[in-house]
């Protein structure tokens, strides 16, 4: 199965106006070119209409770094699926680990918001990841297992067809200490290996597993042709179009 390599660029809480829209810009040029890889754009809510705005009808997809899991309603604060479809964003990413260590948020409490998404349309990028602590002590697989089993829980075969597995090692996000490929790679093949059992050998075959955490243009080649390795989740690397763009580029 050829997977089409999956680059997205998580711009967390960072930049403002008009910097997102000049990033935004700078993106839709350069891949105009893309035909054998995607790529997409994660930036802060408040930017989303305006980032997918510039980038409306090309290549660059947009979408949400979180969202709630309820349609709508008095939750004070919250953003619903349908608002982002309506601001033009198609994707959501789900679970990073800066939500579920900052803010409190569980396994079972994002598996509500993957069928939620899903559910209104959105496509997922549900993020899996161990820390240091649980790396040292032999329980990455115990851990990422756990949340990608209860992420994905109760979604049929033909849903999975609109989510993508991103693992972040913890320890690696915002470091500057990515996982080496063969570490990446090892997770990565549990992670499918995971799916099959999930789903079916078929999703499992079919579905993106990128990689995040320190992701840079120096490292992207070795991590992003390891085997079961289908493309990045990018943060502090994302914010700059030169540096995204050469990890877009990595082949
Ligand atoms: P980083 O972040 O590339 O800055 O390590 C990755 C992420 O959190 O998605």
């Amino acid at each position: 199965m050829n997977r089409k390599p999956y680059i997205a660029g998580n711009w967390k809480m960072n930049l403002d106006r008009r910097a997102a829209v000049a990033l935004a810009a700078a993106l839709r040029e350069a891949c105009q070119a893309f035909t054998d890889r995607d790529v997409a754009v994660f930036p802060p809510f408040v930017y989303l209409d305006e980032v997918a705005r510039t980038l409306a009808g090309s290549k660059v997809r947009v979408g949400a770094q979180n969202m709630c899991d309820a349609a709508n309603g008095a939750f004070t604060g919250e953003v619903s699926a349908a608002m982002l479809l309506d601001v033009g964003a198609t994707s959501v990413i789900l679970g990073h680990s800066e939500r579920r260590q900052l803010f409190g948020e569980t396994d079972e409490g994002i598996g509500r918001k993957v069928r939620t998404a899903l559910g209104a349309g959105l496509d997922v990028i549900l993020c899996v990841g161990e820390t240091l602590d649980e790396r040292n002590t032999q329980a990455t697989e115990r851990v990422v297992g756990r949340q990608l089993t209860k992420g994905l829980e109760d979604l049929t075969l033909d849903q999975m067809a609109k989510v993508t597995v991103a693992y972040e090692p913890v320890w690696a996000i915002g470091t500057g200490l990515n996982a080496t490929p063969k570490q990446a790679s090892d997770v990565h093949t549990y992670l499918r290996g995971l799916l099959a059992g999930l789903f079916s050998p078929k999703v499992a075959q079919a579905t993106r597993i990128q990689y995040g955490g320190s992701v840079k243009p120096e490292n992207a080649r070795d991590l992003l042709t390891s085997p079961d390795v289908d493309g990045a989740l990018v943060g502090g690397a994302a914010l700059k179009p030169d540096s995204f763009l050469a990890i877009a580029r990595f082949r």
